[in-house]
């Protein structure tokens, strides 16, 4: 049995990790990969977003599976070009990963279905939207470019000044390109955030334990946003009674809203949630795991992997076991000091085994390379460390204890444990 992995960030390897734990033993390759995964798998040079390449090295290494896990490929069809050479894989195909590719598309189909999200509306024209901003006048206001942006293409713009810059630098600046020539401006939710994901298979939906991201790079979240910094789970204010309202009037809607447009969603969705006063709403679709909500979640998982890939591929998602432990997650990031704007890499890694050695400690590579007889750093984001505890406290504690062993030039992470973690800490 072989699977190819598509991908090489801290995600990927946690997926390599999970899977490498089925019962049914594969043999695992990766598409990057990275020098963690490489302990699990054997990596090839190709790159996630060349599709053509992807499918030709499916085409050598002949898995049984192929298990695209990063936004761009997803958005860029891999799926249907993986499909159409005859193999079988995990992941939506392009008409599903519209709802991450194209915001303007996930708001409107949001609106088809009478899904809760935040008003907006959609400009190709920069003076346009800036003049509809005034006349709302309503702060903050969110912009958001309509393609990828790494995490990066949203801005809360506290004043009109900051939203004519914002315009600006997207729609006449370019600073996200093709992504930003059409934006949403959208009114700004106030609340708080949750995000839930689910395996689906187009018409059965399992839920994974809610969690949430700290985005913001620095304490109190405050400075620019991250591709995440940090993951909690599960999360206590997601009650049952708000997950019961979520299924109802949002995830069981999309899911058949979308197999309803003829965009059935096989994989792993993500619901980016904000819970208001008015219910709960969205924030973003993405059409994958979350990273670092994979490192986090994943060791959690206590049912095979593999076995949910086939249920989802097959349609059989209703009768396969999907078991999460009752513990807790935590996981911080070690970054390289300036992500996510400029940094330095190819410092040296100490401390990785030490760290390791720890009962329910887990250290997932993000962008290491292989140097020096170890690891050095290679990256924005370097390595996600995740501790499981039987409480929220021992989690998060272990994780700093784990990733105070570990030590680079110029690491930066989040030493405040986040508001949302406080919360955590009250479960
Ligand atoms: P997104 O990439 O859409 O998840 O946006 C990144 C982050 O911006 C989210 O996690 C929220 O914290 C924030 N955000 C996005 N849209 C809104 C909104 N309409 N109201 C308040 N915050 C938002
Ligand atoms: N951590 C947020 C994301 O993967 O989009």
């Amino acid at each position: 049995m072989k699977i190819l992995v598509i991908g090489g960030g801290g995600r990927e390897h946690a997926i390599v990790a999970a899977l490498k734990k089925s019962a049914e033993n594969p043999e695992i390759h990766a598409a990057p990969g990275n020098a963690g995964i490489a302990l699990l798998a054997s990596c090839h040079a190709v790159k996630a977003t060349d599709v053509g390449a992807v499918v030709a090295l499916a085409g050598e290494i002949k898995p049984e599976w192929v298990f695209v896990a990063p936004d761009d490929p997803l958005i860029l069809g891999a799926v249907d070009a993986l499909n159409a050479a005859g193999f079988k894989t995990f992941g939506p195909r392009k008409s599903a990963a519209a709802i991450e590719g194209s915001k303007k598309f996930s708001k409107n189909f949001m609106s088809r279905h009478n899904i809760p999200t935040a008003a907006y509306e959609t400009f190709t024209d920069a003076d346009k939207a800036v003049g509809y901003i005034k006349a709302a006048g309503a702060f903050p206001a969110v912009i958001k470019c309509d393609g990828p942006a790494l995490g990066k293409g949203v801005i809360i713009a506290q004043n009109l000044a900051e939203a004519e810059e914002a315009v600006d630098s997207i729609m006449r600046g370019g600073k996200f390109g093709e992504s930003g020539r059409e934006i949403v401006v959208e009114e700004y939710l106030d609340g708080v955030e949750v995000t839930v994901l689910a395996f689906t298979d187009g018409e059965t939906l399992r839920a994974l334990p809610a969690c949430t991201d700290h985005k913001r790079a620095f304490d109190g979240d405050k400075g620019p946003n991250t591709g995440g910094m940090g993951v909690i789970a599960p999360v206590p204010y997601y009650t049952d009674d708000v997950a019961a309202e979520c299924t109802e009037n949002i995830f069981i809607p999309t899911i058949r809203g979308l197999a309803s447009e003829g965009r059935a969603f096989k994989g792993c969705i993500y619901f980016g949630l904000m819970l208001t006063a008015s219910g709960a709403k969205v924030v973003e679709y993405n059409c994958r795991f979350g990273d670092p909500e994979a490192q986090t979640l994943l060791p959690l998982l206590e049912t095979d992997l593999l076995d949910i890939t086939r249920a989802v591929w097959e349609g059989r998602l209703s009768e396969t076991d999907v078991r999460f432990s009752p513990r807790k997650a935590a996981c911080v990031v070690m970054a390289s000091g300036g992500y996510p704007e400029k940094y330095e890499t190819g410092f040296g890694i100490t401390g990785l085994d030490e760290a390791e050695k720890m009962s329910g400690v887990y250290v997932f590579h993000a962008g290491t390379r292989s140097g020096g007889g170890g690891f050095v750093t290679a990256g924005g984001r370097v390595l996600c460390v995740t501790a499981v505890g039987d409480d929220a406290e021992t989690a998060l504690n272990k994780a700093y204890d784990a990733l105070g062993k570990i030590d680079f030039s110029n690491k930066h992470y989040r030493r405040d444990r986040g508001k949302k973690a406080a919360l955590f800490r009250t479960l």
